[in-house]
């Protein structure tokens, strides 16, 4: 196993060879926040698994979208980003970023017409999109942003955390950031965020992110590749429960509806089936009833934590009640997919069948709380 190279500076024996690193004229470790070994092996393995030449890695995903986003963007900048983006990294752009004069638009991911108009009457410096996106995953047709993209020039960023390290590679999109936290590190236990891409544009976000003091600590960094080790176990068994819980919850009466982009049904799945490897462990769901039922529902699943956060090694929900309108307009959360009946599950390792009877109860439940009511 690599060593945990657990040390904040890096002397050599000589002034001159400390020079040539200082310097970057030799290859070397000076100063941990601007480089660490641990932390450079991670980047190299996030490089190979997203397929791209160099990968950044910092303290969480959230540093992985402002350090993706701060250097790229300047006073004026014009951003398109979608009712679908995670919420913070709305915030950022829409909130922070605009107080020192970037601009964005906000359109829905579905909203293809409205994606061509924007980019024909603004065009933007930047577009910032997710797939599947949260909640309700929705797929977004990746070859028609980079084809609109390319020919206005503008950079194309993937938050590719859903989807993960090995999907989505070789599309043409400049920039993938994840959040290590989920599927990479997968235990649950350590906080990680990455973005990965051209040498060159790699290399325009490792000094800012060192400015802005975004390093991740050498021993998360090896949890992080720890985790990756059985990156690919964990993703495919967690995605054969999730198929099997979807079909399972497609199947009963006090559900409305189920998110997954592997159901047939679902709108994005032909566009899926051709641009992703895999569906994923996400499933979401549209529950029946009303609010007395969704915390019927949630409070009587015993394998479910009610949690954010998504790709552990156990699985978590988070009901209608704590995913709120994602900071939208009642309008807007609509345009998004979001009801008062949604409820994101995340699956985790346990045994498919133990899982989809503690949902068949929970239902059950659930279904009696609301006829009770009526
Ligand atoms: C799509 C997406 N991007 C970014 C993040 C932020 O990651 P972190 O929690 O590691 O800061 C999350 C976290 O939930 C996420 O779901």
């Amino acid at each position: 196993m690599a060593p945990i190279y657990q040390s904040v500076k890096f002397g050599l024996d000589t002034l001159e060879a400390t020079e040539g690193v200082w310097r970057h004229a030799r290859p070397g470790y000076s100063y941990s926040r601007d480089r660490n070994p641990s932390v450079r092996e991670l980047e190299q393995a996030v490089a190979d698994l997203q397929g791209t030449e160099d990968a950044l890695v910092v303290g969480s995903g959230m540093a992985a979208v402002s350090g993706a986003l701060l250097p790229l963007l300047k006073a004026g900048s014009h951003v398109l980003l979608f009712l679908e983006t995670y919420l913070p990294t709305r915030r950022l752009v829409g909130g922070l970023l605009e107080r020192f004069g970037a601009t964005h638009t906000l359109l829905s991911i579905d909203d293809r017409a409205g994606i061509e108009q924007a980019f024909a009457e603004r065009p933007p410096a930047l577009v910032w999109f997710e797939s599947p996106t949260n909640p309700v995953l929705k797929i977004a047709d990746i070859g028609h942003l980079v084809g609109l993209a390319r020919t206005s020039g503008a950079l194309l960023v993937l938050d590719n955390t859903f989807a993960g390290l090995h999907q989505h590679g070789g599309t043409g999109v400049d920039l993938y950031v994840h959040s290590l936290t989920k599927y990479a590190a997968g235990h649950g236990d350590v906080m990680a965020g990455a973005v990965a891409g051209s040498r060159s544009l790699i290399e325009r976000l490792r000094g800012p992110a060192a400015l802005l003091g975004a390093t991740l600590d050498p021993h998360a960094a090896f949890l992080v590749s720890r985790g990756l080790k059985t990156y690919f176990l964990r993703r495919t068994a967690a995605t054969e429960s999730a198929a099997e819980v979807a079909r399972f919850l497609a199947a009963q009466p006090f559900v409305r509806r189920v998110h997954y982009p592997g159901l047939p049904g679902h709108p994005g799945h032909e566009l899926a089936a051709r641009q992703m490897a895999d569906f994923g462990s996400i499933v979401t769901l549209e529950l029946g009833g009303g609010e007395r039922a969704m915390r019927v529902f949630t409070d009587s699943l015993t394998l479910f934590a009610v949690t954010p956060s998504v790709g552990s090694t156990e699985s978590l929900i988070v009901p209608a009640q704590l995913l709120g309108s994602q900071g939208l307009g009642r309008e807007a959360a609509a345009r998004a997919g979001l009801t008062a009946g949604t409820a994101r599950l995340s699956i985790g390792l346990e045994d498919p069948a133990d899982l989809i009877d503690d949902l068949g109860e929970a239902l059950a439940r659930a279904s009696a709380a609301e006829e009770a009511q009526e």
